[in-house]
């Protein structure tokens, strides 16, 4: 049956004190789905998985069940790591699931780990979340003195260790295979993929990584079946999903809601509306690296696959010569990414909130690869100058020749995250971009000229 508005999956303990402690969490049936995961082949689980459409909530919506598939079958050591680096501005959901239901992720980590024959697991957590660290390690000590965690799980002869590694707080870290480095103890710099991490990762084993918000998912999974979850969903994307709603909305916070819901339900309905009864002007739909959409496009599902292809909307060039293509047949050009709805109502200046956004990724740029580098640097200084009515003629073009030249052509996603919210903005508002740029003494100077010539 499809969720409804009030399912709650991973959040229903979300304000329940006694959820925290191991034995509130167990009154409540937590814990539960490891007595069926144990008796339960391994490979039995990961079918679940690929039954229940889960896709990884971490932003690229890659199906968990197909990763989990990736790792040879003659490995001997597979390491599961859990991603809570959680820096994606507009994202905060991850830090809600550890603070409030910190043994639901524990559970799912160790049936993953059983799947996957995995008997050292990791949660690499932010190093600022000091408040969530706090939680996790008291449920991690708990979850060992239950038995739950160490030697013999539930007589089975399966051991497994659970580590909690704080980062320290650089975003480039919550890229998998950079987080990989940091929790080896090297510095924080994405590797070239291939070899992806399920071939070649922690240490040089096997490793798959997962969301907070995935990974929190399986004990449900494998309590009520992978076709209960994959009937909750819409299409190719099983269960609910968490949205933090940020910006101009008359009540943002973190909801778990239906897969299927629309911007404008989200907005108006859950949001109860944007204050002052102004009108939306652009919605970041899956934090702030994912483009824009407009108004216009307020009606399509925050769904992975309806968000990135909508065929109402028409290739479009950017600038001469440059098309926005993420790829893949990505006619909406964006995607639901990690759940950050960031709304910008008819007051906002959209080139100085584009600007803010571009000066966060070059300030997070690792530097390891010229594009992302110098580029991002580009764009921040470009969009700042013209945002604060200094641009020069030429300017917008500019933008997008430069944003151009980054996707696709770096190390890892980061560079794509700097340049497709720039090519979004400008292909969707870039009467905003022209406004300001003619706003700047240096564009009236050149309209100017170009007056006397004429
Ligand atoms: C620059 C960058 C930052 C990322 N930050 C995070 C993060 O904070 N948390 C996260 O789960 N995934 C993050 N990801 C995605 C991870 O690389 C990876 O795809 C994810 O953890 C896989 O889990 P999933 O399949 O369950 O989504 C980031 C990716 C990039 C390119
Ligand atoms: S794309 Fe950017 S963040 Fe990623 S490796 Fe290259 S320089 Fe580093």
């Amino acid at each position: 049956m499809p969720a409804s508005r009030g399912t709650k999956v991973v959040t229903k303990n979300f304000g329940n004190e006694a959820a925290k402690a191991i034995a509130g969490y167990e009154s409540l049936g937590g814990y539960a789905s490891l007595k069926k995961a144990f008796s339960m082949k391994p490979q039995e689980i990961t079918d679940e998985v690929k039954k229940s459409n889960l896709r990884g909530r971490g932003g690229a919506g890659f199906p968990a069940g197909m990763k989990w598939g990736f790792l040879p079958k003659d490995a001997k050591t597979v390491y599961l790591v859990c991603n809570a680096d959680e820096s994606e501005p507009g994202t905060c959901k991850d830090r809600e699931l550890i603070y409030w239901d910190p043994h639901q992720l524990i559970e799912g980590m160790i049936a993953s780990s059983y799947a996957l024959g995995c008997h050292h697991a990791y949660i690499y957590i932010r190093g600022e979340m000091m408040r969530e660290v706090l939680v996790l390690k008291q449920a991690v000590d708990e979850a060992y003195s239950r038995g739950y965690l160490g030697k013999n799980l539930f007589g089975t002869g399966f051991d497994l260790d659970l580590t909690v590694h704080r980062g320290a707080g650089a975003y480039i870290c919550g890229e998998e295979t950079s987080l990989l480095n940091s929790l080896e103890g090297k510095r924080g710099w994405p590797r070239l993929k291939p070899p992806f991490p399920a071939v070649k990762g922690l240490f040089g084993e096997p490793t798959i990584v997962n969301n907070v918000e995935t990974l929190s998912n399986v004990p449900h999974i494998i309590q009520n079946g992978g076709q209960w979850f994959a009937d909750l969903g819409v299409g190719k994307s099983g269960g609910t999903r968490i949205l933090c709603v940020s910006g101009h909305v008359n009540r943002p916070g973190v909801f778990e809601l239906p897969m299927g819901i629309t911007t404008r339900e989200l907005i108006f309905d859950v949001c109860e509306g944007v204050p002052a009864g102004r009108k939306v002007k652009a919605v970041i739909p899956g934090g702030s690296s994912m483009p824009p959409l407009n108004e216009s496009e307020l009606d399509v599902p925050i769904e992975f696959d309806a968000l990135m292809t909508d065929p109402r909307i028409k290739e479009v060039e950017v600038s001469p010569g440059v098309k926005f293509d993420m790829g893949g047949g990505r006619t909406l050009r964006t995607m639901a990414g990690s759940g950050g709805v960031v709304v910008m109502d008819d007051s906002t200046d959209i080139v100085a909130a584009c600007a803010r956004i571009m000066r966060f990724y070059a300030h997070e740029s690792c530097g390891q690869c010229t594009p992302c580098r110098e580029g991002s640097g580009w764009l921040a200084r470009v969009c700042t100058r013209l945002a604060e009515g200094n641009g020069k003629p030429g300017d917008v073009d500019l933008l997008a020749s430069i944003a151009h030249g980054i996707a696709g052509n770096t190390i890892c996603a980061l560079g794509d995250a700097a340049a497709w919210p720039m090519l979004g903005f400008l292909t969707k508002f870039r009467s905003d971009f022209e406004a300001k740029l003619a706003l700047s003494p240096a564009a009236k100077a050149a309209t100017e000229a170009k007056r006397r010539i004429a």
